[in-house]
């Protein structure tokens, strides 16, 4: 077995299998753990800034990449007219700092919030850093190796493909270079740990946090208390 069979076979399948089985262990047995854990009462200013920006550019993104994989001939036939490719790759890339600049953020907050980092646990931290490389690898993709809406469909929707079906073919993934390798196998890495961490509240879907009215958190305080 070589390197390329190890990264783009058995580990996505490692991934895939603890995804699923620790995801239907914890739904089942611990459904009450699947969180955000919100620290919005710890800190707000900062989470508001990194938060908001954060999951509008990647929930755009993740959207995008899944059109890519599910529907690639409606994708290309869009990219078809060069003045749709620049807007779709423009649009993608500003989404993408958009991301990058609120995980930045994110992270900062864990790094230097007394009260932030008092409740940040060592996998929170791990997930950050995931979530950070592969936004940035994501970005640096899309800015080195131009229109990747277009060979998205000619290279990783086949091998995606491949692996959902049980019919790995790696060698579609190992001439790329390993900036893009990079950003394959984050992805693989933080599915992995998604279910072992508080990005799992991904399953309960919070698609409402994009338009929900502002939460207004109201506490009591006794008069003894304020004297
Ligand atoms: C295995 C799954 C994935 C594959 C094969 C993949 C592949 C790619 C490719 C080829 C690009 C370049 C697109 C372009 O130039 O237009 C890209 C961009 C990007 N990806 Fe992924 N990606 C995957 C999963 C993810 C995930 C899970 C995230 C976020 C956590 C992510 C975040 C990004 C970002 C932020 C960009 C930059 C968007 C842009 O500037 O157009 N990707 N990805």
């Amino acid at each position: 077995m070589d390197w390329n069979q190890l990264l783009f076979v058995v580990f996505p399948y490692v991934s895939i299998t603890l995804f699923i089985a620790v995801t239907i262990y914890r739904v089942k047995y611990r459904p009450f753990t699947i969180s955000s854990l919100s620290s919005q009462l710890l800190e707000g200013k900062q989470l508001y800034w990194g938060s908001i920006p954060f999951h509008h550019g990647i929930l755009w993104i993740l959207l995008f990449h899944l059109i890519a994989l599910l529907t690639p001939k409606a994708l290309l036939l869009w990219n078809a007219v060069p003045i749709r490719l620049y807007l779709l790759e423009i649009s993608g890339f500003i989404l993408g700092l958009w991301a990058l600049g609120g995980v930045v953020l994110l992270f900062w907050r864990r790094m230097t919030v007394a009260y932030i980092k008092a409740v940040t646990t060592p996998m929170d931290i791990v997930v950050l850093l995931l979530t950070l490389v592969s936004i940035l690898t994501g970005v640096l993709t899309a800015a080195l190796y131009r229109f990747g809406s277009v060979w998205f469909t000619g290279v990783f929707t086949p091998y995606l493909w491949s692996i959902l079906t049980l019919q790995p073919r790696p060698e579609l993934v190992a001439p790329l270079p390993w900036l893009v390798q990079l950003h394959l196998f984050n992805n693989f890495a933080l599915l992995a740990l998604l279910p072992f961490s508080r990005l799992v509240h991904i399953l309960s879907w919070p698609l409402d946090y994009l338009v929900r009215p502002w939460q207004i958190v109201i506490g009591m305080v006794s008069r003894k208390a304020t004297k």
